[in-house]
């Protein structure tokens, strides 16, 4: 795991939206994952705003999201759908056909999710995986206890994950307690992974997740396994880190680095 951590959410977003760029320009038909919740918004208003600048071309790029509610329509305001068409796909030009995102309304849940990881595998598997973390350091929906090597399938919400994402809903009881999400072993197989985090409210999870054992109860763990995972920071979310002076020296001292 490679930490990075900024001074603003903004300039971690932009940090971030760069090596999108990057990925994209060596390679333009690129399978991109996408996360929702209101970490990586920032993320993709920067991306939505090098596009508008005529610099970044989504036309040959797929995409898969990582989850969705169950029993929510596409249309309801806090489906992932709706939240991803509004905050990014209304803005950029992947082509429609290009785009994925678990459905939460199937009525055959199990079949769905073999057609999902199917299709991942039929694109080429995923070259950018973006990711957020819970407060209880989950990726996906994938909650405490959920195997490190699970593939997209149909998961029970955490309360805790219930109770952080009250906030978007008008009610706490209209919040879905089940979701489609994609696996910790569907994640761990993207090429390259990027993780998000801002605020002091994750800092017990960021530091779990890069610091602690690796451990089925904080799913985040598993991508220190990951052989090219990229953490990107605020200052409160590493407020919790212990080895922060030497994520810092390697900030300094990296770009001086013998090039292979
Ligand atoms: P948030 O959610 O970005 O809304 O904090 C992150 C997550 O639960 O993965």
């Amino acid at each position: 795991m490679e930490v990075m951590i900024y001074p603003s959410y903004e300039e971690q977003c932009r940090a971030a939206a760069r090596e999108v760029a990057d990925v994209l320009n060596a390679k333009p038909n690129a399978v991109l994952g996408m996360a929702t919740g209101s970490t990586p918004l920032g993320l993709y208003q920067e991306l939505v705003r090098i596009h508008k600048r005529g610099e970044l071309d989504f036309s040959h790029v797929t995409t898969f999201n990582l989850d969705e509610y169950v029993g929510l329509p596409i249309t309801h305001a806090q489906s992932y759908h709706h939240f991803m068409h509004e905050n990014f796909f209304s803005h950029v030009n992947i082509p429609p056909a290009n785009i994925h995102i678990p459905s939460g309304t199937t009525t055959n849940y199990r079949a769905f999710c073999e057609w999902y990881e199917r299709r991942i595998v039929e694109a080429g598997g995923i070259d950018l995986q973006v990711l957020g973390i819970g407060t209880d350091g989950h990726i996906a929906f994938n909650e405490p206890g959920s195997s490190l090597s699970s593939r997209t399938r149909l998961k029970t919400l955490a309360r805790s994950t219930i109770d952080d994402n009250a906030r978007f809903f008008d009610r706490r009881e209209d919040v879905p307690i089940y979701a489609i999400t994609m696996g910790v072993g569907t994640i761990m197989e993207a090429r390259h992974l990027v993780l998000l985090a801002n605020g002091a409210r994750k800092a017990d999870a960021i530091a779990a997740a890069v610091e602690g054992p690796v451990t089925a109860m904080i799913t985040a763990s598993a991508l220190q396994m990951h052989p090219s995972c990229r953490v990107f920071l605020d200052e409160p979310a590493a407020g919790k880190l212990k080895m922060r002076e030497y994520y810092d020296w390697i900030q300094v001292h990296k770009p001086g680095a013998p090039k292979v």
